[in-house]
């Protein structure tokens, strides 16, 4: 099988990190090709020792590409990916552009890997808060169906880009030394503060964030029943999400059995130190590949209600990590099929 890899957005937060996990994860690459905006023209990319120069995208450029990378956001995958596709190329994409096509199948691999022979040529990687709640939520569905999650997300700069980053570096700067600082990427005051996503507000009131939670939980878990009501918060983090969840379960689920489930899923780890109110913090879950989940317990003020703390560095598991597992997923089947 050869492995013509392109990476889309090679020069982004989430593009750094795919292009630093094929190389960690020693993913079967023959040749790379980068892309990045025309800002980027010029610039090189080092993967596995070697320079490797950026190019500016153009629809020829899909012709021999076996699997191709988007994470330059929803405007480039709309205009791209179906040229990839047509070309060839299984099409991995980071953003939400094709992820409520019914076509499309949105993978998490841990959870709904069967999703991936439903594929047409696409296969959207989810929302990266969903990914992260979701690694612990689905082991407990799978043995008690939830009804309902209510989410209060803690999310991190990151997850609005490299550019929100570095501008929260440089706002934390100027504030400590007390200098004006002019925002170019967030609405708000970002150092020292917190505001609502900055997704767009929709008329329901939540913002699309939030509403994301809904429609891919759905989407991943296959169960339409399952309701999901989300407040998303951006807080001064740099990298890795949290979330405060409480979960109804249709019957009775103890702390106890959501313990022991959590502690034997696949990419989850269990921080729960009671003895030194220890839980899991993003410094824990920055630049690691694991969901950290703690302080399960039960509601006291309803039935088969548990409440959940998680955390997970939405770059990698939330995004790079998830689509370079949907590639090894890909290519398993594919050794499978033709040996
Ligand atoms: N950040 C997250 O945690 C996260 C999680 C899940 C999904 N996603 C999704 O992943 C995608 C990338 O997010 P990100 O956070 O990595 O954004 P980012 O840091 O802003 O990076 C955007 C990338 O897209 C490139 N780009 C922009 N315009 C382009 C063009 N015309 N042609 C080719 N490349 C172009 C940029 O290149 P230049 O450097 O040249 O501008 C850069 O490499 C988005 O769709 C996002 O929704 C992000």
């Amino acid at each position: 099988m050869t492995n013509q890899i392109a990476l889309i957005g090679a020069t982004g937060a989430v593009g750094r990190e795919i292009l630093r996990l094929l190389e960690e994860r020693n993913f079967p690459v023959e040749t790379l090709r980068c892309f990045a905006s025309p800002r980027s023209a010029g610039k090189k990319v080092v993967f596995r020792g070697k320079k490797i120069a950026l190019e500016v995208l153009r629809p020829s450029h899909f012709k021999e590409i076996s699997i191709a990378f988007f994470c330059a956001g929803r405007k480039i995958s709309a205009e791209f990916a179906p040229l990839a596709k047509q070309a060839g190329a299984l099409v991995i994409d980071s953003s939400s552009y094709f992820r409520g096509d019914p076509d499309v199948p949105l993978i998490i691999p841990e959870i709904n890997p069967e999703a991936l022979g439903r594929h047409h040529g696409i296969i959207s990687s989810p929302n990266c808060v969903t990914t992260i709640m979701l690694m612990a939520l689905a082991p407990l569905h799978r043995r008690c169906p939830i009804k309902r999650i209510v989410a209060a997300t803690y999310q991190a700069a990151s997850g609005a880009g490299q550019a929100a980053m570095e501008e929260l570096q440089q706002e934390t700067l100027a504030h400590l030394e007390n200098r004006p600082f002019e925002r170019t990427v967030m609405p708000h005051p970002y150092a020292f503060n917190l505001f609502t996503h900055n997704s767009p507000l929709t008329e329901s009131g939540y913002v699309e964030e939030e509403l994301k939670m809904v429609d891919e939980t759905r989407k991943i878990l296959n169960d339409p029943k399952v309701q999901v009501t989300a407040t998303c918060v951006r807080v001064p983090v740099l990298r890795a999400h949290s979330m405060a969840l409480n979960v109804e379960f249709s019957g009775p689920l103890s702390a106890g059995q959501a313990y022991e489930i959590l502690k034997t899923a696949p990419g989850l780890t269990l921080l729960e130190d009671r003895a030194n109110n220890r839980f899991p913090m993003p410094i824990d879950a920055t630049g690691k590949d694991m969901v950290y989940c703690g302080r399960i317990r039960e509601d006291k003020t309803q039935p088969h209600t548990l409440e959940l703390w998680i955390v997970g560095d939405q770059l990698l598991k939330g995004a790079a990590l998830n689509a370079i597992q949907i590639a090894e997923l890909f290519q398993k089947k594919e050794l499978h099929a033709h040996p």
